[in-house]
């Protein structure tokens, strides 16, 4: 029997979710360290063990570190640049430095397929500088820099529109989040996963565009797909949104620009290869509407 403890930290993200639910079905031990326990709890349950804290607090860390074999960072650390670098990299690189001092054997760590050292967006600077400190902490570590996932589709949808933030004309090999969560948890249980660095992709490339058209088609039916010019949304977004759009903004318009990055032969050969189609994947969102819409009045 599987006894390994692993920590998830950021555990009730979006794309934390899954791992801490697969780690769970793979019969590791999960703790959480949470900032609202109630809510982790709500959207969790019993199954996992509680922290409460933040990133910023070591006395918070600690205890939730003690006695766990592996921890996984998958944090989102705000828009503004010094919030990012703030949570994605003083953080992260907290956590790396305690989970060395305990000894703990692998930490995985979330980070994007953009991230670089001059990269425009600065979350993808704040977590460059998050690898290079998990790396120098000496911790036994994987990183995983995984391209769009498919999760972020829904967030593409605003009333009766589905709006794709300029062209997009790159096509993507968007991945499930179920997918990534599968190669995370198998890399605690994988040496050879150890120091290494894994690029993410999912099994067949499509843009942003057609993605949302099949979305809405098996998802969101009678939603519009539209394109709105990425200089107009800027200036709706100084004007009207109190700049609520700027980081997805800036991450459209560097993702129009350049392709898809990384090769993922390494992940899919260590960590077995991502097999959700995005067809799939909508038939999985559209379940649980069916389910709700079939129950007794
Ligand atoms: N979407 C994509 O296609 C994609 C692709 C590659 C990489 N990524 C990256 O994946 C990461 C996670 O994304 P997500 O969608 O899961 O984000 P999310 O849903 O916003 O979740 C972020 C998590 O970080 C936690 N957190 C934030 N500040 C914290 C702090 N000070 N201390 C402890 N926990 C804190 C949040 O906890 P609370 O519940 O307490 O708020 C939450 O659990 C992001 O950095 C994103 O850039 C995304």
């Amino acid at each position: 029997m599987n006894t390994q403890t692993i920590l998830v930290v950021g555990g009730t993200g979006e794309l934390g979710r899954p791992v801490a639910r697969q780690l769970l079905a793979d019969g590791f031990e999960v703790r959480l360290l949470a900032r609202d326990v109630e809510r982790a709890r709500t959207l969790l349950g019993p199954d996992v063990k509680y922290f409460a804290g933040d990133v910023d607090n070591p006395d918070a860390i600690e205890p939730a570190l003690e006695g766990s074999t592996g921890v996984h960072v998958s944090l989102r650390g705000g828009s503004d640049p010094d919030e990012l670098d703030h949570v994605e990299h003083r953080g992260t690189a907290r956590v790396a430095e305690l989970a060395a001092r305990q000894g703990i054997s692998r930490l995985t760590y979330l980070s994007g397929m953009l991230v670089a050292e001059d990269a425009e967006i600065p979350g993808d600077r704040a977590k460059f500088r998050a690898e290079r400190a998990i790396q120098q902490s000496g911790v036994p570590h994987t990183i995983f820099r995984p391209t769009y996932f498919m999760e972020t589709l829904p967030r593409h949808v605003q009333g009766k529109l589905a709006i794709v933030l300029g062209r997009q004309p790159h096509p993507l090999h968007m991945v499930a989040a179920s997918d990534f969560a599968r190669m995370v948890s198998r890399s605690f249980r994988t040496p050879e996963a150890a120091n290494r660095r894994f690029f993410v992709h999912g099994p067949e490339a499509i843009t942003i565009p057609d993605a949302l058209r099949m979305y809405c088609s098996l998802v969101e039916p009678g939603k519009r797909v539209v394109s709105m010019p990425l200089g107009f949304m800027s200036v709706v977004d100084t004007l009207f949104m109190h700049g609520q759009l700027r980081s997805t903004l800036q991450l459209m318009r560097v993702m129009q620009r350049v392709d898809e990055r990384g090769d993922p032969s390494e992940a899919n050969e260590v960590l077995g290869a991502p097999k959700t189609m995005l067809r799939q994947w909508c038939e999985k969102q559209r379940a649980p509407r069916f389910e709700q819409h079939s129950l007794p009045h």
